[in-house]
């Protein structure tokens, strides 16, 4: 049987809309469901027109929410409001924990065993809020929650392309840790092709990536954050989500889950795909010496961050 009822929660927004647009060019999903609580209709009925087999529905508002859910495999959230200049991400958290809460209580309800890909920020919270919730439901599986940080590995892989004058679709960077700022942690020793920096470089590089979405706050001056390079990233992870959960094996991404690879409760790291969302997690390998620093710098505010979300959801 094929796995591929897609829904998008938060389907009219920057991130929402070009996801749709993605998702509804992709072979592997039959039905899209599009969710948010304005344009919805508008939305869905421009998409419907597009000459591809997803059967798409709009449903809007909160007593539309269950239909939505229905039925669905995957279940996509990029509902929230987005970064203004001058805001971290953590900024965001009040209004967007509420948000995610609420999404993932009538998920965990009308569609307990789909896979859902949390995307609204700040994703070191939103994603313990999401497994908090699911477990007072009774219904958590640590494998079926994921941060979707798929854009640090593409922003990863298009800077080293750019450094090193390689062909980008042959580039793969691993970014493991968190989701934002300084717990962003490329992987630049395990990139393949393989390639050296030197220590200066090297940082610099970090540096960009970790803050890669602060240039797009600040490129877009008051207008919001990463919108269509996240709809992309986001694309892309459910594309593959969707090939492993039909079958196709040895499929990886790295994602942020429930985790025991450090003291952080949750942790980005590759993992191994498959019919149950994340089949393995196939742990971050041998770290260099400065890997291991940004890992160690990383955590206070990691840890920091999980336990604002498990406190969100408790209170
Ligand atoms: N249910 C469904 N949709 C909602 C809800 C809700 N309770 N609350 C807000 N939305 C919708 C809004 O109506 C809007 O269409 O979420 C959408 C958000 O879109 P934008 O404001 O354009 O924000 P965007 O740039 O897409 O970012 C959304 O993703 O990466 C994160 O940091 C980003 O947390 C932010 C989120």
């Amino acid at each position: 049987q094929q796995l591929n009822k897609v829904a998008v929660l938060g389907a009219a927004g920057g991130i929402g809309q070009p996801l749709s647009l993605l998702l509804k060019t992709s072979p592997l999903i039959s039905r899209l469901s599009l969710f948010d609580i304005v344009n919805t209709p508008g939305v869905a009925a421009d998409l419907s027109h597009i000459e591809t087999p997803a059967h798409v529905t709009g449903h809007q508002g909160p007593e539309q929410l269950n239909e939505a859910l229905e039925g669905c495999d995957v279940v996509l959230i990029p509902a929230g409001v987005p970064r203004k200049p001058g805001m971290t991400r953590d900024d965001l958290f009040n209004t967007n924990a509420g948000i995610v809460k609420n999404l993932c209580e009538a998920a965990a309800k009308t569609c307990p065993n789909a896979v859902i890909g949390i995307i609204t920020n700040p994703v070191n919270s939103t994603v313990p809020i999401a497994c908090e919730v699911y477990k007072a439901a009774g219904v958590y599986d640590w494998r079926k929650i994921i941060g979707v940080t798929t854009l640090d590995i593409v922003r990863s892989n298009t800077f080293v392309a750019e450094k090193k004058g390689l062909d980008v679709t042959s580039v793969n960077v691993p970014v493991i840790g968190g989701h934002s700022g300084i717990t962003i942690i490329p992987l630049l020793s395990q990139a393949t092709p393989a390639v050296s920096f030197d220590d200066e470089v090297l940082e610099k590089l970090t540096d960009r990536i970790q803050n890669a979405g602060t240039e797009v706050v600040n490129a877009k001056a008051g207008a919001g954050s990463a919108t269509l390079s996240m709809a992309y990233a986001a694309s892309r992870f459910c594309n593959s989500l969707l090939e492993a959960m039909n079958g196709k094996e040895g499929v990886v991404e790295c994602a942020f889950v429930q985790s025991d690879l450090t003291e952080a409760a949750y942790f980005a790291s590759p993992v191994l795909l498959g019919k149950n969302g994340v089949e393995k997690n196939l742990g971050f390998g041998s770290l260099s010496d400065y890997e291991k620093q940004l890992v160690a710098k990383a955590m206070p505010e990691l840890v920091g961050n999980i336990k604002k979300g498990e406190a969100f959801a408790a209170s």
